[in-house]
């Protein structure tokens, strides 16, 4: 039975969607390893508000026990005011239970975001991200300069993590260099889950 990587992202507009696609190609592309694809659900001003328990579009909502079961997790968010979007604190902000059992703890993670301008808070997202994985437990994966398009890109992505550069909404085509970049933090997560998991007995 294959290894799973959480990828798990919240999306308004479809570029986050975008590179978790592409992400979770990444993960795809190690044998033995295969991604699960999760969204939350937005959070809305209007308390009580009863949300479908099912998205109408697009994978299914993450419940906690997908935290516990993966072997390795990608988290993306859209760029909110240089963090991540309340959608993604708030489902992280529920995970009290697996926090305190350390279902996170050990397992390797990436993250990723997209936002609209150049020097936006892309990357204070990703460590926005980065912050309550720490406090799961988890070993985090960047994407190393040895990857070329680290150095090359003129968009989103970097050593910390995926990104795309969406300078109008819904601009979902990730750059060259963008895409090469979301590939490679995919496999790498996914690798070193391989790694990081003892062998079972067949
Ligand atoms: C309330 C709000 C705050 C935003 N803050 C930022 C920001 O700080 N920096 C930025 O570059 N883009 C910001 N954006 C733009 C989104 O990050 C951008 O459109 C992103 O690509 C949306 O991702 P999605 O298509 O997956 O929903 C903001 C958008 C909204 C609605």
């Amino acid at each position: 039975m294959n290894l799973e990587v959480l990828v798990l992202y919240y999306s308004r507009h479809g570029s986050v969607a975008a590179l978790a696609s592409q992400v979770a190609r990444g993960v795809n592309a190690v044998p033995g390893v295969a991604a699960r694809l999760r969204t939350v659900p937005p959070v809305t001003a209007q308390a009580g508000e009863r949300l479908p328990a099912i998205p109408a579009s697009g994978p299914p909502y993450a419940t906690l026990n997908d935290l516990g079961d993966c072997a390795g997790l990608l988290l993306g968010s859209p760029t909110r005011f240089g963090g991540m979007a309340a959608a993604l604190k708030h489902f992280l902000d529920g995970s009290g239970t697996e926090w305190l059992n350390g279902s996170l703890s050990g397992k390797p993670a990436g993250v990723f975001t997209s936002g609209s301008s150049m020097h936006g808070g892309q990357e204070s997202t990703l460590l926005s991200m980065a912050l309550p994985l720490l406090h799961h437990g988890m070993l985090l994966v960047g994407v190393p300069y040895t990857e070329g398009a680290v150095s090359a890109t003129r968009a989103g992505g970097g050593p910390y993590g995926a990104s795309h550069l969406a300078p109008e909404a819904a601009q979902t085509t990730l750059s060259e260099e963008e895409a090469r970049i979301a590939l490679h933090l995919g496999r790498r997560v996914a690798e070193v889950a391989l790694r990081l998991t003892p062998a079972r007995p067949r």
